[in-house]
């Protein structure tokens, strides 16, 4: 297909799904609306000094919006970049909220351990979408900083309490690379049937690692209907200093 046939469609299917978006938002002529219900400013509020507290209070406020509807919120996208500049992302799971960051579990094998090895710089985004009070609450929170790997006494509870598949997958899966699916189930029967004869405890393989990303940025956006929405921009020096430093800044 033309390229330009192509962004036309793209275009096209972009307005009907603004068009669904709107039409659980209020009316925008004017005539009958009053301006003040089609336009305004989010603000978010309150402040507090540390973003830990403000992303614990968001989180746990999705992640209750969205066990109304079967879904979760601990789902992020994780980016990192090679030796040599090249940015990657990929969707992974929350496994831990700590104190002083965010805990991932991975296959030390992959492409994403491999970029963390030369560059321990990372970025994760949540992205919460909820009807709230009939409109669309939209809140984003950017995070970034250095990520270190975590000793395996630390986090082992979080592989021992996987459901069978995922520990299965550990075994059977190495992380990206080429697979035959024949003898992909074969494996994963033959294994299977080993942990049920009581052969195989499933324990946790070396290459199952975790890493924690220790934050020095944040960034907290949030809109709720047809209002312009806030952003809350927190850094600090270190990952270590108690110091945040906390600017509102335009959307
Ligand atoms: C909803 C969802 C959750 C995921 N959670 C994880 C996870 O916690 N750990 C993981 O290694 N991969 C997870 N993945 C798979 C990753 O997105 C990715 O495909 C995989 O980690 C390989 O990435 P890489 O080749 O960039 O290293 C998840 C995928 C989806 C769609």
């Amino acid at each position: 297909m033309e390229s330009t046939k192509l962004v036309r469609l793209m275009g096209s299917a972009l307005m009907r799904s603004m068009a669904r978006y709107q039409s659980g938002l209020p009316k925008t002529s004017p005539e009958v609306q009053n301006l003040a219900d089609i336009t305004g400013i989010q603000k978010i509020h309150p402040i507090p000094k540390d973003p830990m507290h403000l992303f614990k209070s968001w989180f746990t406020h999705h992640s209750q919006l969205h066990q109304d509807s079967n879904l979760v919120a601990n789902v992020m996208n994780v980016s990192t970049a090679s030796k040599d500049g090249r940015v990657n992302s990929r969707s992974l799971i929350l496994r831990r909220l700590d104190e002083d960051g965010f805990v991932i579990m991975t296959d030390n094998r992959s492409s994403k351990s491999q970029d963390l090895k030369d560059n321990p710089n990372a970025a994760f985004t949540f992205l919460w979408i909820n009807n709230v009070d009939g409109l669309y609450l939209a809140r984003q929170i950017r995070i970034a900083g250095k990520v270190i790997q975590l000793e395996t006494s630390n986090w082992i509870d979080v592989y021992d309490s996987e459901p069978l598949f995922c520990k299965i997958r550990a075994y059977v899966c190495h992380q990206g690379q080429p697979v035959d699916w024949d003898t992909h189930k074969k494996n994963h029967d033959d294994l299977l049937a080993q942990f049920e004869s009581g052969k195989h405890d499933l324990k946790r393989p070396d290459h199952v690692v975790a890493y924690k990303l220790l934050p020095t940025f944040m960034d907290f956006y949030e809109s709720h209907g047809l209002k312009i929405a806030d952003r809350l921009k927190y850094v600090r020096d270190s990952e270590t200093s108690k110091n945040w430093d906390c600017s509102r800044i335009a959307a």
